[in-house]
């Protein structure tokens, strides 16, 4: 085993082991609105927190000293969609990954449509399989060069058609999600799973019969 000291690791070999292993990881297109409008943008520092209600989290580094747009607009707006992104929209995805000057819209730049969302103000896109609009539940810094920390909890999701069934089972050879794994620029497709079911439990062990009491004198 290679083992690493954490405190001795710098910045940057702890970004390569931490996205290195922690691989594949979805990815969320998200969308909010600030004073200069919509914003775009991808995250792979994602997933589901949990139900009842339905949550997810991702979170968001700097860009040099500032926060990136989307968390410059969740401090003004406490609403967003999160997307997720399939094999159709994944080169869309990675343009609005774009240092684009705040106010830019990503969505124009990367030629993805929108449509209005039920709840919420922030708009969807159109082109993602799944959208799941969101209030902001917490926003929280940390970290020596902090992270912000977005969990989100959902309020209305939409599947495309195909993606999903009557009984709520999501086809995963229908969405064509992506996922961010290890080296610059790759990506892979979640179209090859494989089936193994939870383990059943091993038969409980016949219980002795306890000793018979001895007579007492
Ligand atoms: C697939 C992918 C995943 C990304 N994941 C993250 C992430 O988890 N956290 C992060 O801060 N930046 C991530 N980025 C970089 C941001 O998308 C990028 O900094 C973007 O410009 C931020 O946009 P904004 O300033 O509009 O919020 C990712 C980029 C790509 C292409």
């Amino acid at each position: 085993m290679k083992t690493f000291d954490c405190e001795r690791l710098s910045r940057s070999e702890q970004y390569k082991l931490l996205t290195g292993a922690v691989s594949p990881r979805p990815v969320a297109l998200v969308t909010t609105m600030g004073s200069h409008g919509v914003n775009a943008a991808p995250f792979s520092f994602f997933n589901v927190l949990g139900v009842e209600p339905p949550m997810i989290l991702f979170s968001v580094g700097m860009r040099a000293d500032a926060d990136k747009d989307t968390v410059r607009n969740l401090k003004q707006h406490p609403e967003l969609v999160v997307h997720l992104v399939d094999e159709a929209t994944a080169e869309p995805m990675n343009q609005c990954s774009a240092a684009l000057p705040y106010g830019v819209n990503e969505l124009e730049f990367a030629g993805l449509q929108t449509v209005a969302s039920d709840v919420v103000q922030v708009p969807r896109i159109a082109a993602c399989p799944v959208h799941f609009e969101c209030v902001l539940h917490r926003l929280e810094a940390f970290g020596k060069v902090p992270y912000h920390l977005v969990i989100a909890r959902i309020v209305r999701m939409h599947f495309r058609d195909d993606v999903v069934d009557d009984h709520y089972h999501v086809d995963a050879q229908a969405l064509k999600a992506i996922g961010r794994v290890t080296g610059a620029g790759m990506y892979i497709k979640t179209t090859a799973p494989f089936c193994m079911p939870a383990p059943e439990l091993p038969a409980p062990k016949p219980v002795a019969p306890e000793p018979a009491a001895p007579p007492r004198s």
